[in-house]
């Protein structure tokens, strides 16, 4: 028996296109990614998250000389925001990303693998989907309305 799967998203062409709130976490993601500590890579990321309750917090990609000891933006952010707030909502993230010498061609920088799986743990737990927005510095910007939208046949408590 054959099946399918697929996902609705949105693609902004440019960031002009983003409301009032969606350009505010753009900005807070476009600053902390001046901030990524990215000396091995020199690809910085940086997030941010905006909770229900209207504020933003953000962060980026910590890199080390030991490459695994790293971590992406994404995590880095959201482990920080639950640590804090382990019982306010996510609303939206907001990833930013690309090569410190970036140009206009450098495409939206999708989260990783691992992120996803992360992020979707916080989904699951707050039951509510939260929006992830997804650019490069080129101001192109794809957004899904679920994280679990980017990773089909995840892994979470319910299987354990
Ligand atoms: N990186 C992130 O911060 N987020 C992602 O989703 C993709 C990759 C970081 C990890 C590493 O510091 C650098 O980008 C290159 O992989």
């Amino acid at each position: 028996m054959k099946k399918e799967t697929q996902i609705s998203y949105e693609y902004f062409k440019n960031s002009c296109e983003l409301n009032d709130i969606e350009n505010a976490l753009f900005e807070r993601a476009k600053q902390a990614r001046e901030n990524a500590y990215a000396p091995y890579s020199n690809f910085l990321v940086g997030c941010a998250v905006l909770l229900e309750n209207g504020e933003i917090y953000s962060g980026n990609n910590q890199e080390n000389a030991a490459f695994p000891s790293g971590l992406c933006a994404e995590r880095t952010t959201l482990f920080w925001v639950s640590a804090n707030f382990p019982n306010v909502k996510v609303k939206k993230i907001f990833v930013v990303g690309g090569p410190k010498e970036f140009n206009e061609k450098n495409p939206p920088i999708p989260p990783c693998g691992a992120c996803r799986q992360s992020l979707i743990e916080y989904e699951t737990k707050q039951n509510e989907n939260i929006d992830l927005y997804f650019s490069s510095m080129n101001e192109e910007v794809v957004k899904v309305h679920a994280i679990k939208d980017l990773l089909p046949f995840y892994f979470d408590s319910t299987f354990l």
